[in-house]
Protein backbone atom coordinates (compact mmCIF):
# COMPACT_ATOMS: atom_id res chain seq x y z
CA UNK A 1 0.00 0.00 0.00
CA UNK A 2 1.39 3.66 -0.67
CA UNK A 3 2.17 5.35 2.71
CA UNK A 4 0.66 8.63 3.43
CA UNK A 5 3.00 11.29 2.81
CA UNK A 6 2.76 14.99 5.14
CA UNK A 7 2.06 18.12 2.91
CA UNK A 8 1.70 20.45 5.94
CA UNK A 9 0.63 20.99 9.47
CA UNK A 10 -0.67 23.73 11.24
CA UNK A 11 -1.72 25.13 15.09
CA UNK A 12 -5.67 24.54 15.82
CA UNK A 13 -5.64 28.04 17.01
CA UNK A 14 -6.72 28.11 20.81
CA UNK A 15 -5.62 24.68 21.53
CA UNK A 16 -2.14 22.85 21.86
CA UNK A 17 -2.97 19.86 18.78
CA UNK A 18 -1.95 20.82 15.24
CA UNK A 19 -3.82 19.34 12.14
CA UNK A 20 -2.01 17.93 9.41
CA UNK A 21 -2.95 17.60 5.63
CA UNK A 22 -1.60 14.19 4.16
CA UNK A 23 -1.19 12.82 0.45
CA UNK A 24 -1.58 8.98 -0.36
CA UNK A 25 -1.73 8.60 -4.52
CA UNK A 26 -4.98 10.94 -5.62
CA UNK A 27 -6.50 10.82 -1.95
CA UNK A 28 -5.87 13.52 0.65
CA UNK A 29 -6.51 13.20 4.23
CA UNK A 30 -6.99 16.39 7.08
CA UNK A 31 -6.00 15.17 10.59
CA UNK A 32 -5.84 16.03 13.90
CA UNK A 33 -3.33 13.95 16.03
CA UNK A 34 -6.49 11.88 17.94
CA UNK A 35 -8.85 11.10 14.11
CA UNK A 36 -9.61 12.04 10.50
CA UNK A 37 -11.22 15.10 10.01
CA UNK A 38 -12.06 14.57 6.68
CA UNK A 39 -10.79 12.16 3.90
CA UNK A 40 -11.00 12.94 0.25
CA UNK A 41 -12.83 9.46 -1.25
CA UNK A 42 -15.52 9.49 1.00
CA UNK A 43 -18.06 12.75 1.18
CA UNK A 44 -21.37 11.17 0.33
CA UNK A 45 -22.59 13.14 3.60
CA UNK A 46 -21.27 16.09 3.12
CA UNK A 47 -22.73 16.81 -0.21
CA UNK A 48 -26.04 15.73 1.85
CA UNK A 49 -25.63 18.38 4.41
CA UNK A 50 -25.93 20.80 1.40
CA UNK A 51 -28.88 18.98 -0.51
CA UNK A 52 -30.98 18.97 2.12
CA UNK A 53 -30.74 22.32 3.88
CA UNK A 54 -31.40 24.30 0.57
CA UNK A 55 -33.79 22.23 -0.53
CA UNK A 56 -35.72 23.77 2.47
CA UNK A 57 -34.95 26.89 1.33
CA UNK A 58 -37.50 28.86 -0.34
CA UNK A 59 -36.07 29.92 -3.66
CA UNK A 60 -36.00 33.45 -3.78
CA UNK A 61 -33.29 36.50 -4.22
CA UNK A 62 -30.57 37.48 -1.94
CA UNK A 63 -30.08 34.50 0.14
CA UNK A 64 -27.65 34.38 2.89
CA UNK A 65 -25.71 30.79 3.68
CA UNK A 66 -23.41 30.21 6.39
CA UNK A 67 -21.20 27.28 6.46
CA UNK A 68 -19.05 26.41 9.61
CA UNK A 69 -15.86 24.45 8.68
CA UNK A 70 -14.10 24.38 5.16
CA UNK A 71 -12.87 21.03 4.97
CA UNK A 72 -12.01 19.86 1.46
CA UNK A 73 -14.90 22.23 0.53
CA UNK A 74 -17.04 19.42 -0.56
CA UNK A 75 -20.29 20.83 1.46
CA UNK A 76 -19.32 24.39 -0.13
CA UNK A 77 -19.93 22.87 -3.60
CA UNK A 78 -22.90 21.67 -3.02
CA UNK A 79 -24.14 24.30 -1.80
CA UNK A 80 -23.12 26.50 -4.70
CA UNK A 81 -24.69 23.64 -7.15
CA UNK A 82 -28.05 24.11 -5.44
CA UNK A 83 -28.16 27.60 -5.04
CA UNK A 84 -29.14 30.88 -7.06
CA UNK A 85 -26.79 33.40 -8.79
CA UNK A 86 -27.50 35.72 -6.65
CA UNK A 87 -27.28 33.61 -3.44
CA UNK A 88 -24.31 34.57 -0.94
CA UNK A 89 -22.39 32.22 0.36
CA UNK A 90 -19.91 33.15 3.50
CA UNK A 91 -17.69 30.32 4.98
CA UNK A 92 -16.02 30.48 8.18
CA UNK A 93 -12.78 28.63 8.56
CA UNK A 94 -10.80 28.31 12.07
CA UNK A 95 -7.56 26.95 10.65
CA UNK A 96 -6.06 29.70 8.22
CA UNK A 97 -4.16 26.88 7.04
CA UNK A 98 -7.05 24.66 5.49
CA UNK A 99 -8.08 27.63 3.80
CA UNK A 100 -4.75 28.23 2.11
CA UNK A 101 -4.97 24.17 1.33
CA UNK A 102 -8.04 24.34 -0.50
CA UNK A 103 -6.32 27.23 -2.59
CA UNK A 104 -2.80 25.46 -2.96
CA UNK A 105 -3.44 21.35 -2.68
CA UNK A 106 -7.42 20.88 -2.56
CA UNK A 107 -9.56 22.92 -4.97
CA UNK A 108 -9.86 20.40 -7.70
CA UNK A 109 -11.06 17.93 -5.56
CA UNK A 110 -14.74 20.00 -5.39
CA UNK A 111 -13.88 21.71 -8.78
CA UNK A 112 -12.29 25.01 -7.13
CA UNK A 113 -15.33 26.17 -5.35
CA UNK A 114 -13.19 29.08 -3.10
CA UNK A 115 -13.23 30.80 -7.10
CA UNK A 116 -16.98 31.50 -7.08
CA UNK A 117 -18.01 34.75 -7.06
CA UNK A 118 -20.78 33.91 -4.92
CA UNK A 119 -18.59 32.97 -2.01
CA UNK A 120 -16.68 34.83 0.33
CA UNK A 121 -14.50 33.42 3.27
CA UNK A 122 -13.72 34.54 6.83
CA UNK A 123 -10.58 33.14 8.76
CA UNK A 124 -12.22 32.95 12.06
CA UNK A 125 -14.20 30.42 14.59
CA UNK A 126 -17.83 29.93 13.64
CA UNK A 127 -18.97 31.42 16.83
CA UNK A 128 -17.37 34.94 16.80
CA UNK A 129 -19.65 34.97 13.34
CA UNK A 130 -22.96 34.04 14.23
CA UNK A 131 -22.50 36.26 17.27
CA UNK A 132 -22.37 39.53 14.99
CA UNK A 133 -25.52 39.80 13.52
CA UNK A 134 -28.82 38.64 14.24
CA UNK A 135 -31.16 37.17 11.76
CA UNK A 136 -28.86 37.43 9.38
CA UNK A 137 -28.89 33.68 7.85
CA UNK A 138 -31.55 32.07 5.63
CA UNK A 139 -29.08 28.68 6.40
CA UNK A 140 -26.56 27.79 8.24
CA UNK A 141 -24.52 24.28 7.52
CA UNK A 142 -22.42 23.00 10.22
CA UNK A 143 -19.84 20.45 9.66
CA UNK A 144 -16.95 21.58 12.41
CA UNK A 145 -16.51 18.28 14.05
CA UNK A 146 -17.68 14.65 14.16
CA UNK A 147 -21.02 15.64 15.84
CA UNK A 148 -22.27 18.06 18.38
CA UNK A 149 -19.42 17.73 20.71
CA UNK A 150 -15.97 19.03 19.94
CA UNK A 151 -13.55 17.57 18.19
CA UNK A 152 -11.09 19.65 16.13
CA UNK A 153 -10.81 21.31 19.30
CA UNK A 154 -12.56 21.35 23.03
CA UNK A 155 -13.98 24.98 22.91
CA UNK A 156 -15.84 23.87 20.29
CA UNK A 157 -18.25 22.13 22.61
CA UNK A 158 -19.62 25.63 23.16
CA UNK A 159 -21.72 25.61 19.82
CA UNK A 160 -23.67 22.82 20.52
CA UNK A 161 -24.62 23.78 24.54
CA UNK A 162 -27.85 25.36 25.08
CA UNK A 163 -26.25 28.87 25.17
CA UNK A 164 -24.83 28.40 22.04
CA UNK A 165 -27.39 26.94 19.82
CA UNK A 166 -29.32 29.93 21.03
CA UNK A 167 -26.90 32.34 19.45
CA UNK A 168 -27.40 30.37 16.23
CA UNK A 169 -31.25 30.39 16.10
CA UNK A 170 -31.14 34.21 17.08
CA UNK A 171 -28.76 34.45 14.15
CA UNK A 172 -30.94 32.59 11.67
CA UNK A 173 -33.62 34.84 9.93
CA UNK A 174 -37.39 33.83 10.67
CA UNK A 175 -38.41 30.64 8.78
CA UNK A 176 -34.49 29.98 8.34
CA UNK A 177 -32.50 26.47 8.73
CA UNK A 178 -30.04 25.34 10.98
CA UNK A 179 -28.03 21.73 9.38
CA UNK A 180 -25.70 19.78 11.48
CA UNK A 181 -23.40 17.11 10.51
CA UNK A 182 -22.88 14.22 12.68
CA UNK A 183 -21.23 10.45 12.11
CA UNK A 184 -23.68 9.59 15.08
CA UNK A 185 -27.16 9.61 16.42
CA UNK A 186 -27.78 12.15 19.81
CA UNK A 187 -30.67 12.26 21.04
CA UNK A 188 -29.23 14.63 23.97
CA UNK A 189 -28.54 16.94 21.22
CA UNK A 190 -32.01 16.78 19.52
CA UNK A 191 -33.92 17.55 23.11
CA UNK A 192 -31.23 20.71 23.43
CA UNK A 193 -32.08 21.93 20.00
CA UNK A 194 -35.91 21.52 20.79
CA UNK A 195 -35.62 23.50 23.88
CA UNK A 196 -33.82 25.92 22.33
CA UNK A 197 -37.21 26.80 19.67
CA UNK A 198 -36.07 24.68 16.68
CA UNK A 199 -38.53 22.85 14.85
CA UNK A 200 -36.20 19.49 14.36
CA UNK A 201 -35.92 16.97 11.35
CA UNK A 202 -33.55 14.25 11.34
CA UNK A 203 -32.23 12.40 8.47
CA UNK A 204 -29.97 9.59 8.36
CA UNK A 205 -27.44 9.55 5.17
CA UNK A 206 -24.71 7.70 3.74
CA UNK A 207 -20.87 8.33 3.57
CA UNK A 208 -21.03 6.81 -0.34
CA UNK A 209 -23.37 8.02 -2.27
CA UNK A 210 -25.39 5.87 -4.08
CA UNK A 211 -27.06 4.27 -0.34
CA UNK A 212 -23.12 2.94 0.24
CA UNK A 213 -20.80 3.48 3.73
CA UNK A 214 -21.65 4.42 7.33
CA UNK A 215 -24.92 6.09 7.99
CA UNK A 216 -24.60 9.64 9.23
CA UNK A 217 -26.99 12.21 10.99
CA UNK A 218 -28.14 15.58 9.75
CA UNK A 219 -30.21 17.61 11.75
CA UNK A 220 -32.35 20.10 10.56
CA UNK A 221 -33.09 22.64 12.55
CA UNK A 222 -35.78 25.35 11.58
CA UNK A 223 -36.17 28.57 13.05
CA UNK A 224 -39.97 29.17 12.91
C1 LIG B 1 -15.01 17.79 8.94
S1 LIG B 1 -14.26 19.21 8.25
C2 LIG B 1 -15.53 19.87 7.21
C3 LIG B 1 -15.71 19.07 5.96
C4 LIG B 1 -16.54 19.82 4.92
N1 LIG B 1 -17.96 19.71 5.18
C5 LIG B 1 -16.25 19.33 3.52
O1 LIG B 1 -17.19 19.23 2.72
O2 LIG B 1 -15.09 19.05 3.19
C6 LIG B 1 -14.31 20.33 9.61
C7 LIG B 1 -13.74 21.71 9.32
O3 LIG B 1 -14.21 22.62 10.31
C8 LIG B 1 -13.14 23.46 10.72
N2 LIG B 1 -13.48 23.97 12.06
C9 LIG B 1 -13.38 23.32 13.25
N3 LIG B 1 -13.84 24.07 14.27
C10 LIG B 1 -14.28 25.24 13.71
C11 LIG B 1 -14.89 26.41 14.23
N4 LIG B 1 -15.14 26.54 15.52
N5 LIG B 1 -15.20 27.41 13.36
C12 LIG B 1 -14.94 27.29 12.03
N6 LIG B 1 -14.36 26.20 11.47
C13 LIG B 1 -14.04 25.18 12.30
C14 LIG B 1 -11.94 22.55 10.65
O4 LIG B 1 -10.74 23.26 10.61
C15 LIG B 1 -12.23 21.79 9.36
O5 LIG B 1 -11.77 22.49 8.24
Amino acid sequence: MIPWKEIDRAIVPGQKGVVTLLKRDMEFSIRTAETELMNSRVHGSEDALAQLACSRLKQQSGLKILIGGLGMGYTLAEALEQSRSDTHITVSELIPAVVRWNREYLGHLAQMPLNDSRVSVKEEDVAKTIMQKESAWDAILLDVDNGPAGLTRQANDSLYNISGLKTFFLALRSGGIMAVWSSAIDEAFTRRLKKCGFKVEIKTVRARKPGKGSRHTIWLASRP
